[in-house]
């Protein structure tokens, strides 16, 4: 079987909605982000400040190469996408999905958690949300499906993703 890969922004709900299509499908959940943080034994916006970018970047491509290869759901970073190398080992791990969220629904979201994102410590976050969106919408339409998500609950986008992607099938 196949894993599923979640890609979106930041606030688009891919470790929530991970761990539930996880759930219903009886598999294991990976969250890039905390196999990350645990990894390498500090959160991730401490890795950003001390590391920078870049190497915050190299972890995080290393640490999906290592991730167990087993049908699971994996919720990756926002920025997995900008490394061509990540859509490679992305495509041979399973099926990626795009959680599709508008510039409105991501600024709801992340006025509460973009303390916890470094690009978003910024009085600007706003217009640093709505560049990061236009510079990636070209890189995350790469995926094999694109399932659009606003304020519905967890579960119900949790459904529509396995139906839009006829995962996990045989
Ligand atoms: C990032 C998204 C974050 C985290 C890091 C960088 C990004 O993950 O990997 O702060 O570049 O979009 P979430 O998408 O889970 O917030």
């Amino acid at each position: 079987m196949q894993s599923l890969i979640l890609v979106g922004m930041m606030g688009s709900g891919k470790s929530t909605i991970g761990r539930a299509i996880a759930e219903v499908a009886e598999v294991p959940f990976h969250d890039l982000d905390r196999v990350i943080a645990r990894n390498l034994g500090h959160t991730v916006p401490w890795l950003f400040e001390r590391l920078g970018e870049q190497t915050f970047r190299d972890h995080e491509a290393n640490e999906l190469r290592q991730l167990p290869n087993e049908a699971c759901v994996i919720a990756t970073g926002g920025g997995v996408v900008l490394r061509e190398d990540n859509w490679t080992e992305m495509r041979r791990r399973g099926k990626v999905v795009w959680l599709r969220a508008s510039l409105e629904v991501l600024a709801v979201r992340l006025e509460r958690g973009r303390m916890r994102r470094p690009l978003l410590v910024h009085d600007d976050w706003l217009e640093r949300v709505q560049a990061i969106l236009d510079a990636r919408t070209p890189l995350y339409s790469q995926a094999d499906i694109i399932v659009d998500v606003s304020d519905e609950e967890p579960e119900v986008v949790a459904r529509h993703v396995m139906e839009a992607s006829a995962w996990p099938s045989l």
